[in-house]
């Protein structure tokens, strides 16, 4: 079991929606916290409102596109509490709209957020979990839409397929340098306890939540905005993205508290929606018998909040 009380957390998104809900979680577990948005203002609200109860947290605006701002957020967890125990590889961004109408701008800024953003995380903060010798874990949210394909969100799809690779080779990376540590330290006539052992992560994959991620564009920079407005099938999109976060059943909260329990049990795969399953397994069978892709709205209509 993961212990959670005293342990440090660093979230990154931390100022709305499941980063917030994180780090309330987080507090009411007794964890310090680190936390990063893009966003300065929300994230002093946050830490005030955490601080008011009683948290002992830290804000570190942090664009996590930014290899050095990135670095720069490790620096102030390890100043401010010494160790990083958590991380959660969260803050993300999305924009929809037919695949060939995406402008350069809007690849560079959903890849820079949702895709270097985790590479970032995983790059900076994994040596330090490993050397500190410490239980700690490392959770990247993806989304369903890292599992499936569904149309006219094409750059989000892209970015969360390889948050969903990147995540499942880092946990086999994991269990290679726990063999290899564990080999050295036979080899020395050592306990066999690697530091690799120490160190697990997991998957977050959840269908769509009423958050703040409807509204991603409140985050774009300024050096990424489109000159020209949104397409037919961008405004279709952006419609379609409201109605499904807004009609979704879960809450940030209950995201938080699954996930805590995925962590604490060390499970990999945390699949909060798991009715979505079904559509998973129709697009693997879709590639194991060479079949053209299925509709990913044809098995079940809760598909259709699969964000
Ligand atoms: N809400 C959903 O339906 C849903 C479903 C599946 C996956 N997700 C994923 O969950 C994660 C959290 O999103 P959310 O739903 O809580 O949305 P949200 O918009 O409520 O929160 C995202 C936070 O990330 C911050 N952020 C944006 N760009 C950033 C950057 N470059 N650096 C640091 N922080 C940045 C924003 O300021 C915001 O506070 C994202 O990765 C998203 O793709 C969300």
């Amino acid at each position: 079991m993961f212990e959670f009380t005293g342990k440090v957390a660093v979230i990154t998104g931390a100022a709305s929606g499941f980063g917030r809900a994180f780090a309330d979680k987080g507090a009411a577990l007794g964890m310090k916290l680190v936390l990063a948005d893009v966003n300065p203002e929300a994230l002093a609200q946050t830490v005030d409102a955490l601080r008011a109860g009683g948290a002992d947290a830290i804000g570190v605006p942090t664009d996590v596109a930014s290899a050095a701002q990135v670095e720069a957020l490790a620096q102030a967890a390890l100043d401010a509490f010494g160790k990083v125990h958590l991380l959660f590889n969260n803050a993300g961004v999305g924009s929809g709209g037919f695949l060939w109408e995406s402008s350069v701008n809007d690849w560079s800024w959903v890849f820079g957020v949702n895709v270097m953003g985790v590479a970032h995380g995983v790059r900076v903060f994994t040596p330090i979990m490993l050397a500190q010798n410490e239980p700690a874990h490392i959770v990247n949210t993806a989304s369903v839409a890292g599992l499936l394909s569904p149309p006219a969100m094409g750059i989000y799809n892209a970015s969360k397929h390889a948050v969903v690779s990147l995540t499942e080779t880092l946990y086999h990376d994991l269990q290679l340098a726990q063999a290899a540590q564990m080999t050295q330290a036979a080899e020395a006539g050592q306990a066999t306890q690697g530091a690799g052992s120490h160190v697990s992560c997991s998957l977050l994959c959840p269908a769509f939540v009423p958050t703040g991620i409807a509204n991603a564009e409140r985050a774009r920079p300024a050096t990424l905005r489109n000159d020209s407005g949104p397409t037919r099938s961008q405004i279709a999109a952006g419609k379609q993205l409201q109605r499904a976060v807004q009609s979704g059943k879960l809450s940030a909260a209950d995201v938080a508290d699954i996930t805590f329990e995925a962590i604490a049990a060390r499970r990999f795969y945390i699949i909060t929606h798991p009715g979505i399953m079904a559509t998973v397994e129709l697009r693997h069978e879709d590639i194991e018998h060479l079949r053209n892709p299925s509709d990913p709205m044809s098995l079940k209509p809760e598909v259709k909040n699969a964000g």
